[in-house]
């Protein structure tokens, strides 16, 4: 009799610990797969990351072989703190302005008298386009990389003229009859003039 209330007991005990052994063990199963899917998470940002390292650092490559063709070809001209390319491939101002942001440079700038005579000698009497619109402000001349206004003293003579009100962007006009530059309309194709800046 004793025996058999002992028997039981543990038999009852025995269903207790297989209940609490089946509840552990799924526990610690959804555990191992919350874990599992976030090392999978892990592992794919780690590929994302290295990933980007590699394209940096190929993209970097390109530019440096880029520029060092540029210096080869003595394409790339020095100034002040500045360096300057003069592209005579006819593009519109927004296609010039994206060429030269390629390179890491913006259509150049000019900020003084001595950057002018510089600009002047690059671009000869090319029509050329430099980074200066008022497509914000109708007359309001602004260099775009600087913000700065447009020196007064660099227009040719009678320019801006916004002439049949769609003259928004800035060039060069350095010849025969014109000593300045102009306002024209931003989707011509012409010339420029790239500036990179430290
Ligand atoms: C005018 C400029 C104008 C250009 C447009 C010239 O004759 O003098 O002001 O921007 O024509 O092509
Ligand atoms: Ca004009």
């Amino acid at each position: 009799m004793v025996v058999s209330r002992e028997v039981n007991r543990l038999s009852d005990e025995l269903a207790d610990v297989n209940t609490t052994y089946d509840r552990h063990t799924k526990y610690i199963g959804s555990e191992v797969k919350t874990l599992s899917d976030e090392m999978n998470k892990v592992k794919t940002d780690v590929t994302k990351v290295s990933n980007n390292i590699q394209d940096v650092s190929s993209l970097e490559r390109k530019l440096l072989i880029k520029t060092l063709r540029l210096v080869v070809l003595q394409e790339l001209k020095a100034f002040g703190t500045s360096m300057y390319t003069f592209h005579t491939e006819k593009l519109t101002w927004t296609e010039a302005q994206q060429k030269c942001q390629e390179d890491g440079f913006h259509l150049a700038e000019i900020n003084n008298d001595n950057e002018l005579e510089f600009v002047k000698e690059l671009v000869g009497s090319h029509l050329a386009w430099l980074g200066g619109t008022d497509v914000d402000k109708e007359g309001d001349w602004r260099w775009v990389s600087s913000g700065l206004k447009v020196m007064a003293s660099l227009w040719n003579t009678g320019e801006p003229n916004n002439y049949g009100n769609q003259e928004h962007c800035l060039h060069t006009d350095y010849g025969i009859t014109s000593d300045g530059l102009n306002d024209r309309n931003c989707e011509d194709g012409i010339a420029f003039v790239c500036e990179l800046e430290p």
